[in-house]
């Protein structure tokens, strides 16, 4: 299996190293043989080439297997022309692999309760949700978008465009997803105020006629918003637009109190699929072996899950060695608690490498 590894910017490096440690023993283990081949992307790139996601990047991803990403962005990009940022080559590269359906999963680990931020009898009822993100279309990549001069003074616009087809595609990700969990899809959308919504809801209620085995919902998205903080253990799958889809699955990550455990998968109509944990470059602890790796390590078990059929034993083994690392007490910074083994990036690496079973 051929893997490539863009670790990006801040704390990236350290948390796809650990990663890539796990998967060397998994291949031990197993007796799998994984290449793996470091890509530039992001900041990391802008400084070596001159722009966030070189050619070469593009075409090497696309000929891989899969692709296992760290974290991209930083202050010192922040004041570039918006069109090299960091972030563009994150765009660019969902784009390019066309990765329309981003799965993230987020969950209360029963280890990390009281680090979630909901009153106990909330947290009691468990969380256990799937947010189901467009990641090609809406408002990220509609035109026509800019900022231009009307009347004499400035306007800035972007457009909210999806076509019947990308909504179908994805509402069908998510009537999938929803089966083989709990059999209950809730799609968001704000189809009281917007005409795009309208089109949505129609589509993915034209769509749940071929999944009738799976229970249907709508929320307005702000209401959807509301919801996840009062009761999240309402949710099973939710599905939603690409900007809505950012907004909640943020929201839905950091209720969980462990966005630094959190693993997400990018996926398109065929390989590769992009696998990178929810949360960002952390400048403020990069290079310093703080940075929590579970998240990145957990992505590569869903890496190995959703790129090849039969490696569920493996992803198994990697996602059990995480629980069991949680067990035995083993905290980095961002989920310590008393009593707590206080542990760097590497020594979370070894923690999990030793529990690899
Ligand atoms: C995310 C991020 C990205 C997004 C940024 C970095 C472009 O917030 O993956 O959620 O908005 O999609
Ligand atoms: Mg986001």
């Amino acid at each position: 299996m051929k893997i490539c590894v863009m670790p990006g910017d801040g704390i990236g490096k350290e948390i796809v190293a650990q990663a890539l440690r796990v998967l060397a023993r998994v291949g031990e283990k197993f007796g799998r043989s994984f290449e793996t081949e470091d890509v530039l992307i992001g900041g990391a790139a802008i400084d070596a080439t001159g722009g966030p996601l070189p050619e070469a990047t593009v075409k090497l991803c696309q000929a891989a297997d899969a692709v296992l990403l760290g974290a991209v962005g930083g202050p010192k990009w922040d004041t570039l022309d918006p069109a090299i940022r960091p972030e563009k080559g994150l765009l660019g590269i969902r784009k390019a692999l066309g990765l329309f359906a981003n799965l993230r999963p987020a969950n209360l680990f029963p280890e990390l309760k009281q680090a979630c931020f909901l009153r106990p009898d909330i947290v009691a009822r468990g969380i256990d949700l799937l947010v189901v993100r467009e990641l090609t279309g809406g408002a990220y990549f509609g035109t026509p978008r800019g900022i231009e001069t009307r009347g004499g003074e400035r306007v800035g616009f972007n457009t909210m465009v999806y076509g019947e087809h990308e909504i179908r595609r994805i509402a069908k990700v998510g009537f999938e997803a929803a089966r083989k969990r709990r059999k209950k899809l809730c799609s968001v959308d704000k189809a009281n105020v917007l005409d795009v919504s309208r089109l949505w809801r129609e589509i993915v209620i034209d769509v749940a006629k071929d999944y009738t085995d799976v229970e249907l919902s709508h929320l307005y998205v702000d209401n959807a918003a509301m919801q996840l903080v009062r009761d999240p253990s309402q949710f099973d799958v939710i599905v939603t637009e690409n900007l809505f889809g950012d907004i909640l699955s943020d929201e839905a990550s950091v209720i969980t109190g462990s966005i630094g455990m959190l693993p997400s998968a990018s996926l398109g109509a065929k390989n590769p699929g992009l696998f990178e944990p929810v949360h960002g470059s952390a400048p403020d602890i990069a290079g310093q072996d703080k940075a929590n790796p579970l998240a990145t390590i957990l992505s590569l078990a869903m890496l190995l899950r959703y790129s090849a059929a039969d490696m569920a034993a493996e992803a198994d083994a990697i996602e059990n060695a995480v629980r069991l690392t949680l067990q035995q007490g083993y905290r980095t910074g961002d989920i310590r608690e008393d009593g707590c083994i206080l542990v760097g990036c590497r020594l979370m690496g070894d923690a999990v490498l030793a529990n690899l079973k």
